[in-house]
């Protein structure tokens, strides 16, 4: 039996399609919800995932404004451009690409952000919110396009076993936080790399998040038939019969859809999930700022 796929891509585009009755809503009081997008580095993975977070704020209608930095750049500079931002009155949401160069403090860097403009949901007090049980403010996007996700399939997280594999502030963390929440009501256990005989605690979950950042390390024998599998992982695997010279592949093994029962594809699985987060969080931290 072959697994059910999720298709991201159309989900995303559902959630963008809701958000434009918000958006025309702004607009009738002349406010154009707004992205400020920073980029440092010629990263070519960082730069495809900003074209596409420019590409989305079309499509819905936000007006996206990037901003290109040298990789020798100071953090001094990026914090003087969030400091502008933050201050500018026209900006709703504020986003600095990861990674950062190995000489900045990417924290320091995320906690200047006003977490009123914070659309990662990285920032020290909106990731505290979340801690404290508070789900309607500023999620960090990818975990919250995995919630949607497994809404929209209709997937019943109550009395599941779900395994997290990872344990990064960005997924790991907070998805862990978001499947243990009342009324979600998963059971949650999370592993990482010094974890012990990973394909045994695999074999028991009935859901399994796989955030690990190692291609196709997730293998077909460690799924429970049936279970739900979502595949965070977007790793570039050169291949030279491609025009790109690359490949993308996910953390799970793609023969594991022949023994679950659901499975997010990469590419086209929680990456747009995670563009359609964004752009909710952008419209939401619009609406919050006419309060
Ligand atoms: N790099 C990879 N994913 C992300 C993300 O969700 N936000 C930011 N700011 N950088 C990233």
């Amino acid at each position: 039996m072959s697994a059910t796929i999720l298709d991201g891509k159309e989900l995303g585009r559902t959630i963008e399609k809701d958000l434009i009755s918000r958006i025309d809503n702004l607009k009738k009081l002349g406010i154009s919800p707004h992205l400020a997008v920073v980029i440092v580095g010629d990263d070519p993975a960082s730069h495809v995932y900003v074209r596409n977070k420019e590409m989305a704020c079309n499509r819905c209608g936000i007006t996206s404004t990037r901003i290109d930095m040298s990789s020798k750049v100071t953090e001094i500079e990026i914090l003087e451009i969030v400091k502008k931002l933050n201050l500018d009155d026209s900006i709703h949401g504020i986003l600095v690409q990861s990674p950062l160069p190995s000489d900045i403090d990417e924290s320091l860097i995320i906690d200047a952000i006003s977490p009123n403009k914070d659309v990662d949901g990285f920032h020290k007090m909106n990731l505290g919110s979340l801690v404290q049980g508070n789900t309607s403010g500023l999620l960090p996007c990818t975990p919250a396009g995995i919630m949607k996700m497994l809404e929209m399939s209709g997937y019943q997280t109550s009395g599941k076993n779900a395994l997290v594999i990872g344990r990064s502030r960005i997924v790991g963390m907070p998805i862990s936080l978001l499947l243990a929440q009342r009324g979600i009501d998963s059971t949650v256990t999370i592993s990482h790399s010094r974890t012990k005989n990973l394909p045994n605690i695999c074999l028991q979950a009935d859901l399994i998040i796989a955030a690990i950042g190692s291609a196709d390390f997730v293998k077909p024998e460690w799924i429970k038939p049936g279970a739900m599998v979502i595949d965070v992982g977007i790793n570039r695997i050169s291949d030279s019969t491609r025009k790109s010279g690359y490949r993308l592949t996910g953390d799970v093994d793609p023969n594991a859809a022949n023994i679950a029962g659901w499975i997010s594809p990469v590419p086209g699985g929680v990456g747009p999930m995670t563009i359609a987060m964004l752009m909710s969080n952008t419209v939401l931290a619009t609406e919050q700022s006419l309060r």
